[in-house]
């Protein structure tokens, strides 16, 4: 499954690493190294890094990094042979395919052009005889023929077998419309699964349709129906209208809940709405955002349920270090709603005061208790002081310290009182925390992701250093004789080490960039334990972790009983022949 290695080589020799970053980081020298924003993680300082002479990056705050396929395969989120297939086209190189890759790839392309001519289809339908409720239903919601066409919404026909039909006159595979959903089976026959109903394309960033939502033309349930998880189509790596909003001029982007909501926002001038795909927000989707905005205003329902998920959205967007907003809505139940009765106008307004997630999060606490009852006045005022200790800065703390005592009717000074020793109590945790790791100085060793772990960490410590090492000077390969990876405690470790001597044995470059069948967050652990790597690099160090993942092996082999008793006898034996 693998490409040639020697067409690896010259594909990241013909791609440098900086080039490739570059096109989507603005990067700056400084000494060897480069540095900027880190593209996964949403952050003011740069601690963002790029090697030119290893070809590769490094983030030191979320702790990504490889080279640049792997860069290509995060940041696109491509699979490992189509980031190949991405920089071969970038350094106008032929591919060598293997059938296996080709036919994936081809079948990736099949899907998106059958899921525009299935959008095609709908959206054609909606002016047809047979699409008269669609878009009857479509007016009633207020939406405007500019901003259908712009969105492509469509139509699906009350019939079982339209879409079936029409795709498979264009040569498309009953096996094709399966695996893009856009059909149901029944005893070995499909038909269409989306019927009478108003059809959303989903669009990605690259601008390629990718799922459906099919809203109901009534009352009826269920209200919606999506695409399910495709080949092409992930819910939670997606937001609705995204490919819009990322081109807004506004500089912020509007998190609603409804792809109604999203639509009408866009006819009314916000061109800066999306939407989560029916789903509550994911991480994903956070540092989706964080790639386009550096602000995001939240403008959930104004129900219970839109609230609940507002408060859990906060701190997952604040996370990726996005600035967040909230948008409360007034006599209406959504954004949808508010723009038809009161217009553009006043819902800028609502925008204009919308408010920092601080004044939101206080004022939900304040909505908790009656303050006019002694005790659970207190409760707020110890509630408010928490979230306020929790603020970095003191003219912020002042700000809002103030604005409690007021609501609690106390003084500031008393409230300040009660801020600092939230705050001491906060900090009296963390150290307990910061501790426990203390005292533990092996776990702090531990890799960070959970599907790496060191069982034996002084081989583990030793095995890093064969691999970081020889990284960094290939010829102490040669040392290692006829050690292989099967002796690691590690396999992560044992694996990349029996890439590297295979290259080295075959005259290949060794680099970090050129290792394969690593998943991402192996290649950052990889590239991780790499960028650390201080101290000297010559043979004495090398031949010392030899020596203790040599020792460690030894030590393993005489652990049980039987080899013990194997051992002792042996020894003796030895003492015997001597004596
Ligand atoms: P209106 O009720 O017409 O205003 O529709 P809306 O698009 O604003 O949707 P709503 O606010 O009710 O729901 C928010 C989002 O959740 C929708 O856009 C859908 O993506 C999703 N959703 C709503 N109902 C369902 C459902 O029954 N099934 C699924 N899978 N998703 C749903
Ligand atoms: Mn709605």
């Amino acid at each position: 499954m693998a490409f040639p290695p020697s067409f690896i080589d010259e594909l990241i020799a013909r791609n440098p690493i900086e080039d490739v970053v570059g096109q989507y980081v603005n990067l700056k020298r400084s000494g060897a190294n480069m540095f900027g924003l880190c593209p996964f993680h949403g952050e003011k300082t740069a601690s963002f890094s790029v090697a030119p002479d290893k070809g590769i990056y490094y983030c030191f705050g979320c702790h990504k990094g490889g080279g640049a396929v792997n860069f290509m395969m995060e940041v696109e989120g491509l699979s490992y042979p189509d980031a190949v297939r991405a920089l071969a086209k970038r350094a106008g190189m032929q591919v060598p395919e293997d059938e296996q890759y080709q036919s994936r790839y081809r079948q990736q392309e099949r899907l998106w052009a059958l899921m525009k001519e299935a959008a095609r289809f709908f959206h054609q339908k909606l002016y047809e005889p047979c699409g008269a409720q669609g878009l009857a239903y479509a007016q009633k919601r207020g939406l405007s023929k500019g901003i259908l066409t712009h969105f492509g919404v469509g139509y699906a026909p009350d019939s079982w077998n339209s879409l079936v039909d029409a795709m498979r006159k264009k040569g498309y595979t009953d096996q094709e419309l399966q695996d893009a959903d856009l059909v149901g089976q029944k005893n070995g026959r499909i038909y269409d699964r989306f019927r009478n109903r108003l059809m959303f394309p989903i669009i990605d960033v690259r601008g390629n349709v990718i799922g459906f939502g099919g809203r109901v033309l009534d009352d009826s349930k269920p209200k919606y129906l999506n695409t399910s998880e495709t080949l092409i189509f992930n819910k939670r790596k997606n937001l609705f209208g995204l490919n819009y909003a990322k081109k807004s001029k506004l500089g912020y982007i509007i998190l609603v809940e409804g792809n109604l909501d999203v639509i009408t926002l866009h006819q009314y001038g916000f061109d800066c709405a999306v939407a989560s795909l029916g789903t509550s927000l994911t991480e994903e989707h956070a540092v989706l955002l964080s790639r386009y905005t550096e602000q995001v205003v939240l403008t959930y329902d104004s129900d219970e349920a839109g609230q609940k998920a507002a408060q859990r959205a906060i701190p997952m967007l604040e996370k990726v270090g996005l600035q967040v907003k909230v948008l409360q809505m007034r006599d209406a139940k959504d954004p949808d709603e508010f723009l038809h009765k009161f217009g553009a106008d006043k819902f800028k307004l609502l925008l204009e005061d919308s408010s920092n997630r601080v004044e939101y999060q206080l004022r939900a606490i304040a909505g908790k208790y009656n303050l006019k009852i002694d005790d659970e006045r207190i409760r707020f005022i110890q509630e408010a002081a928490e979230l306020i200790s929790t603020l970095g800065s003191a003219v912020q703390r002042e700000i809002y310290g103030h604005r409690v005592a007021d609501a609690g009717k106390i003084s500031f000074e008393a409230m300040n009182t009660e801020i600092g020793r939230a705050y001491k109590r906060r900090l009296a945790r963390e150290k307990k925390r910061q501790e426990k790791i203390d005292l533990a100085p092996a776990k702090a060793r531990q890799p960070e992701g959970r599907s790496i772990r060191y069982d034996n960490l002084k081989s583990a410590m030793a095995e890093e250093g064969v691999i970081t090492l020889a990284m960094k000077d290939p010829s102490l390969l040669d040392l290692a004789g006829d050690l292989t990876g099967e002796k690691f405690s590690v396999p992560l470790l044992g694996k990349v080490y029996d890439q590297m001597r295979f290259r080295h044995r075959q005259g290949l470059e060794v680099s970090l960039a050129v290792l394969t069948e690593l998943t991402a967050e192996e290649m950052s652990h990889i590239t991780g334990i790499c960028q650390k790597q201080s101290g000297a690099v010559n043979e004495k160090a090398f031949r010392d972790c030899l020596a203790t993942l040599r020792g460690v092996t030894q030590a393993k082999n005489i652990s049980s009983d039987d080899d013990l008793l194997a051992f002792r006898n042996k020894l003796k034996e030895s003492k015997g022949t001597r004596q």
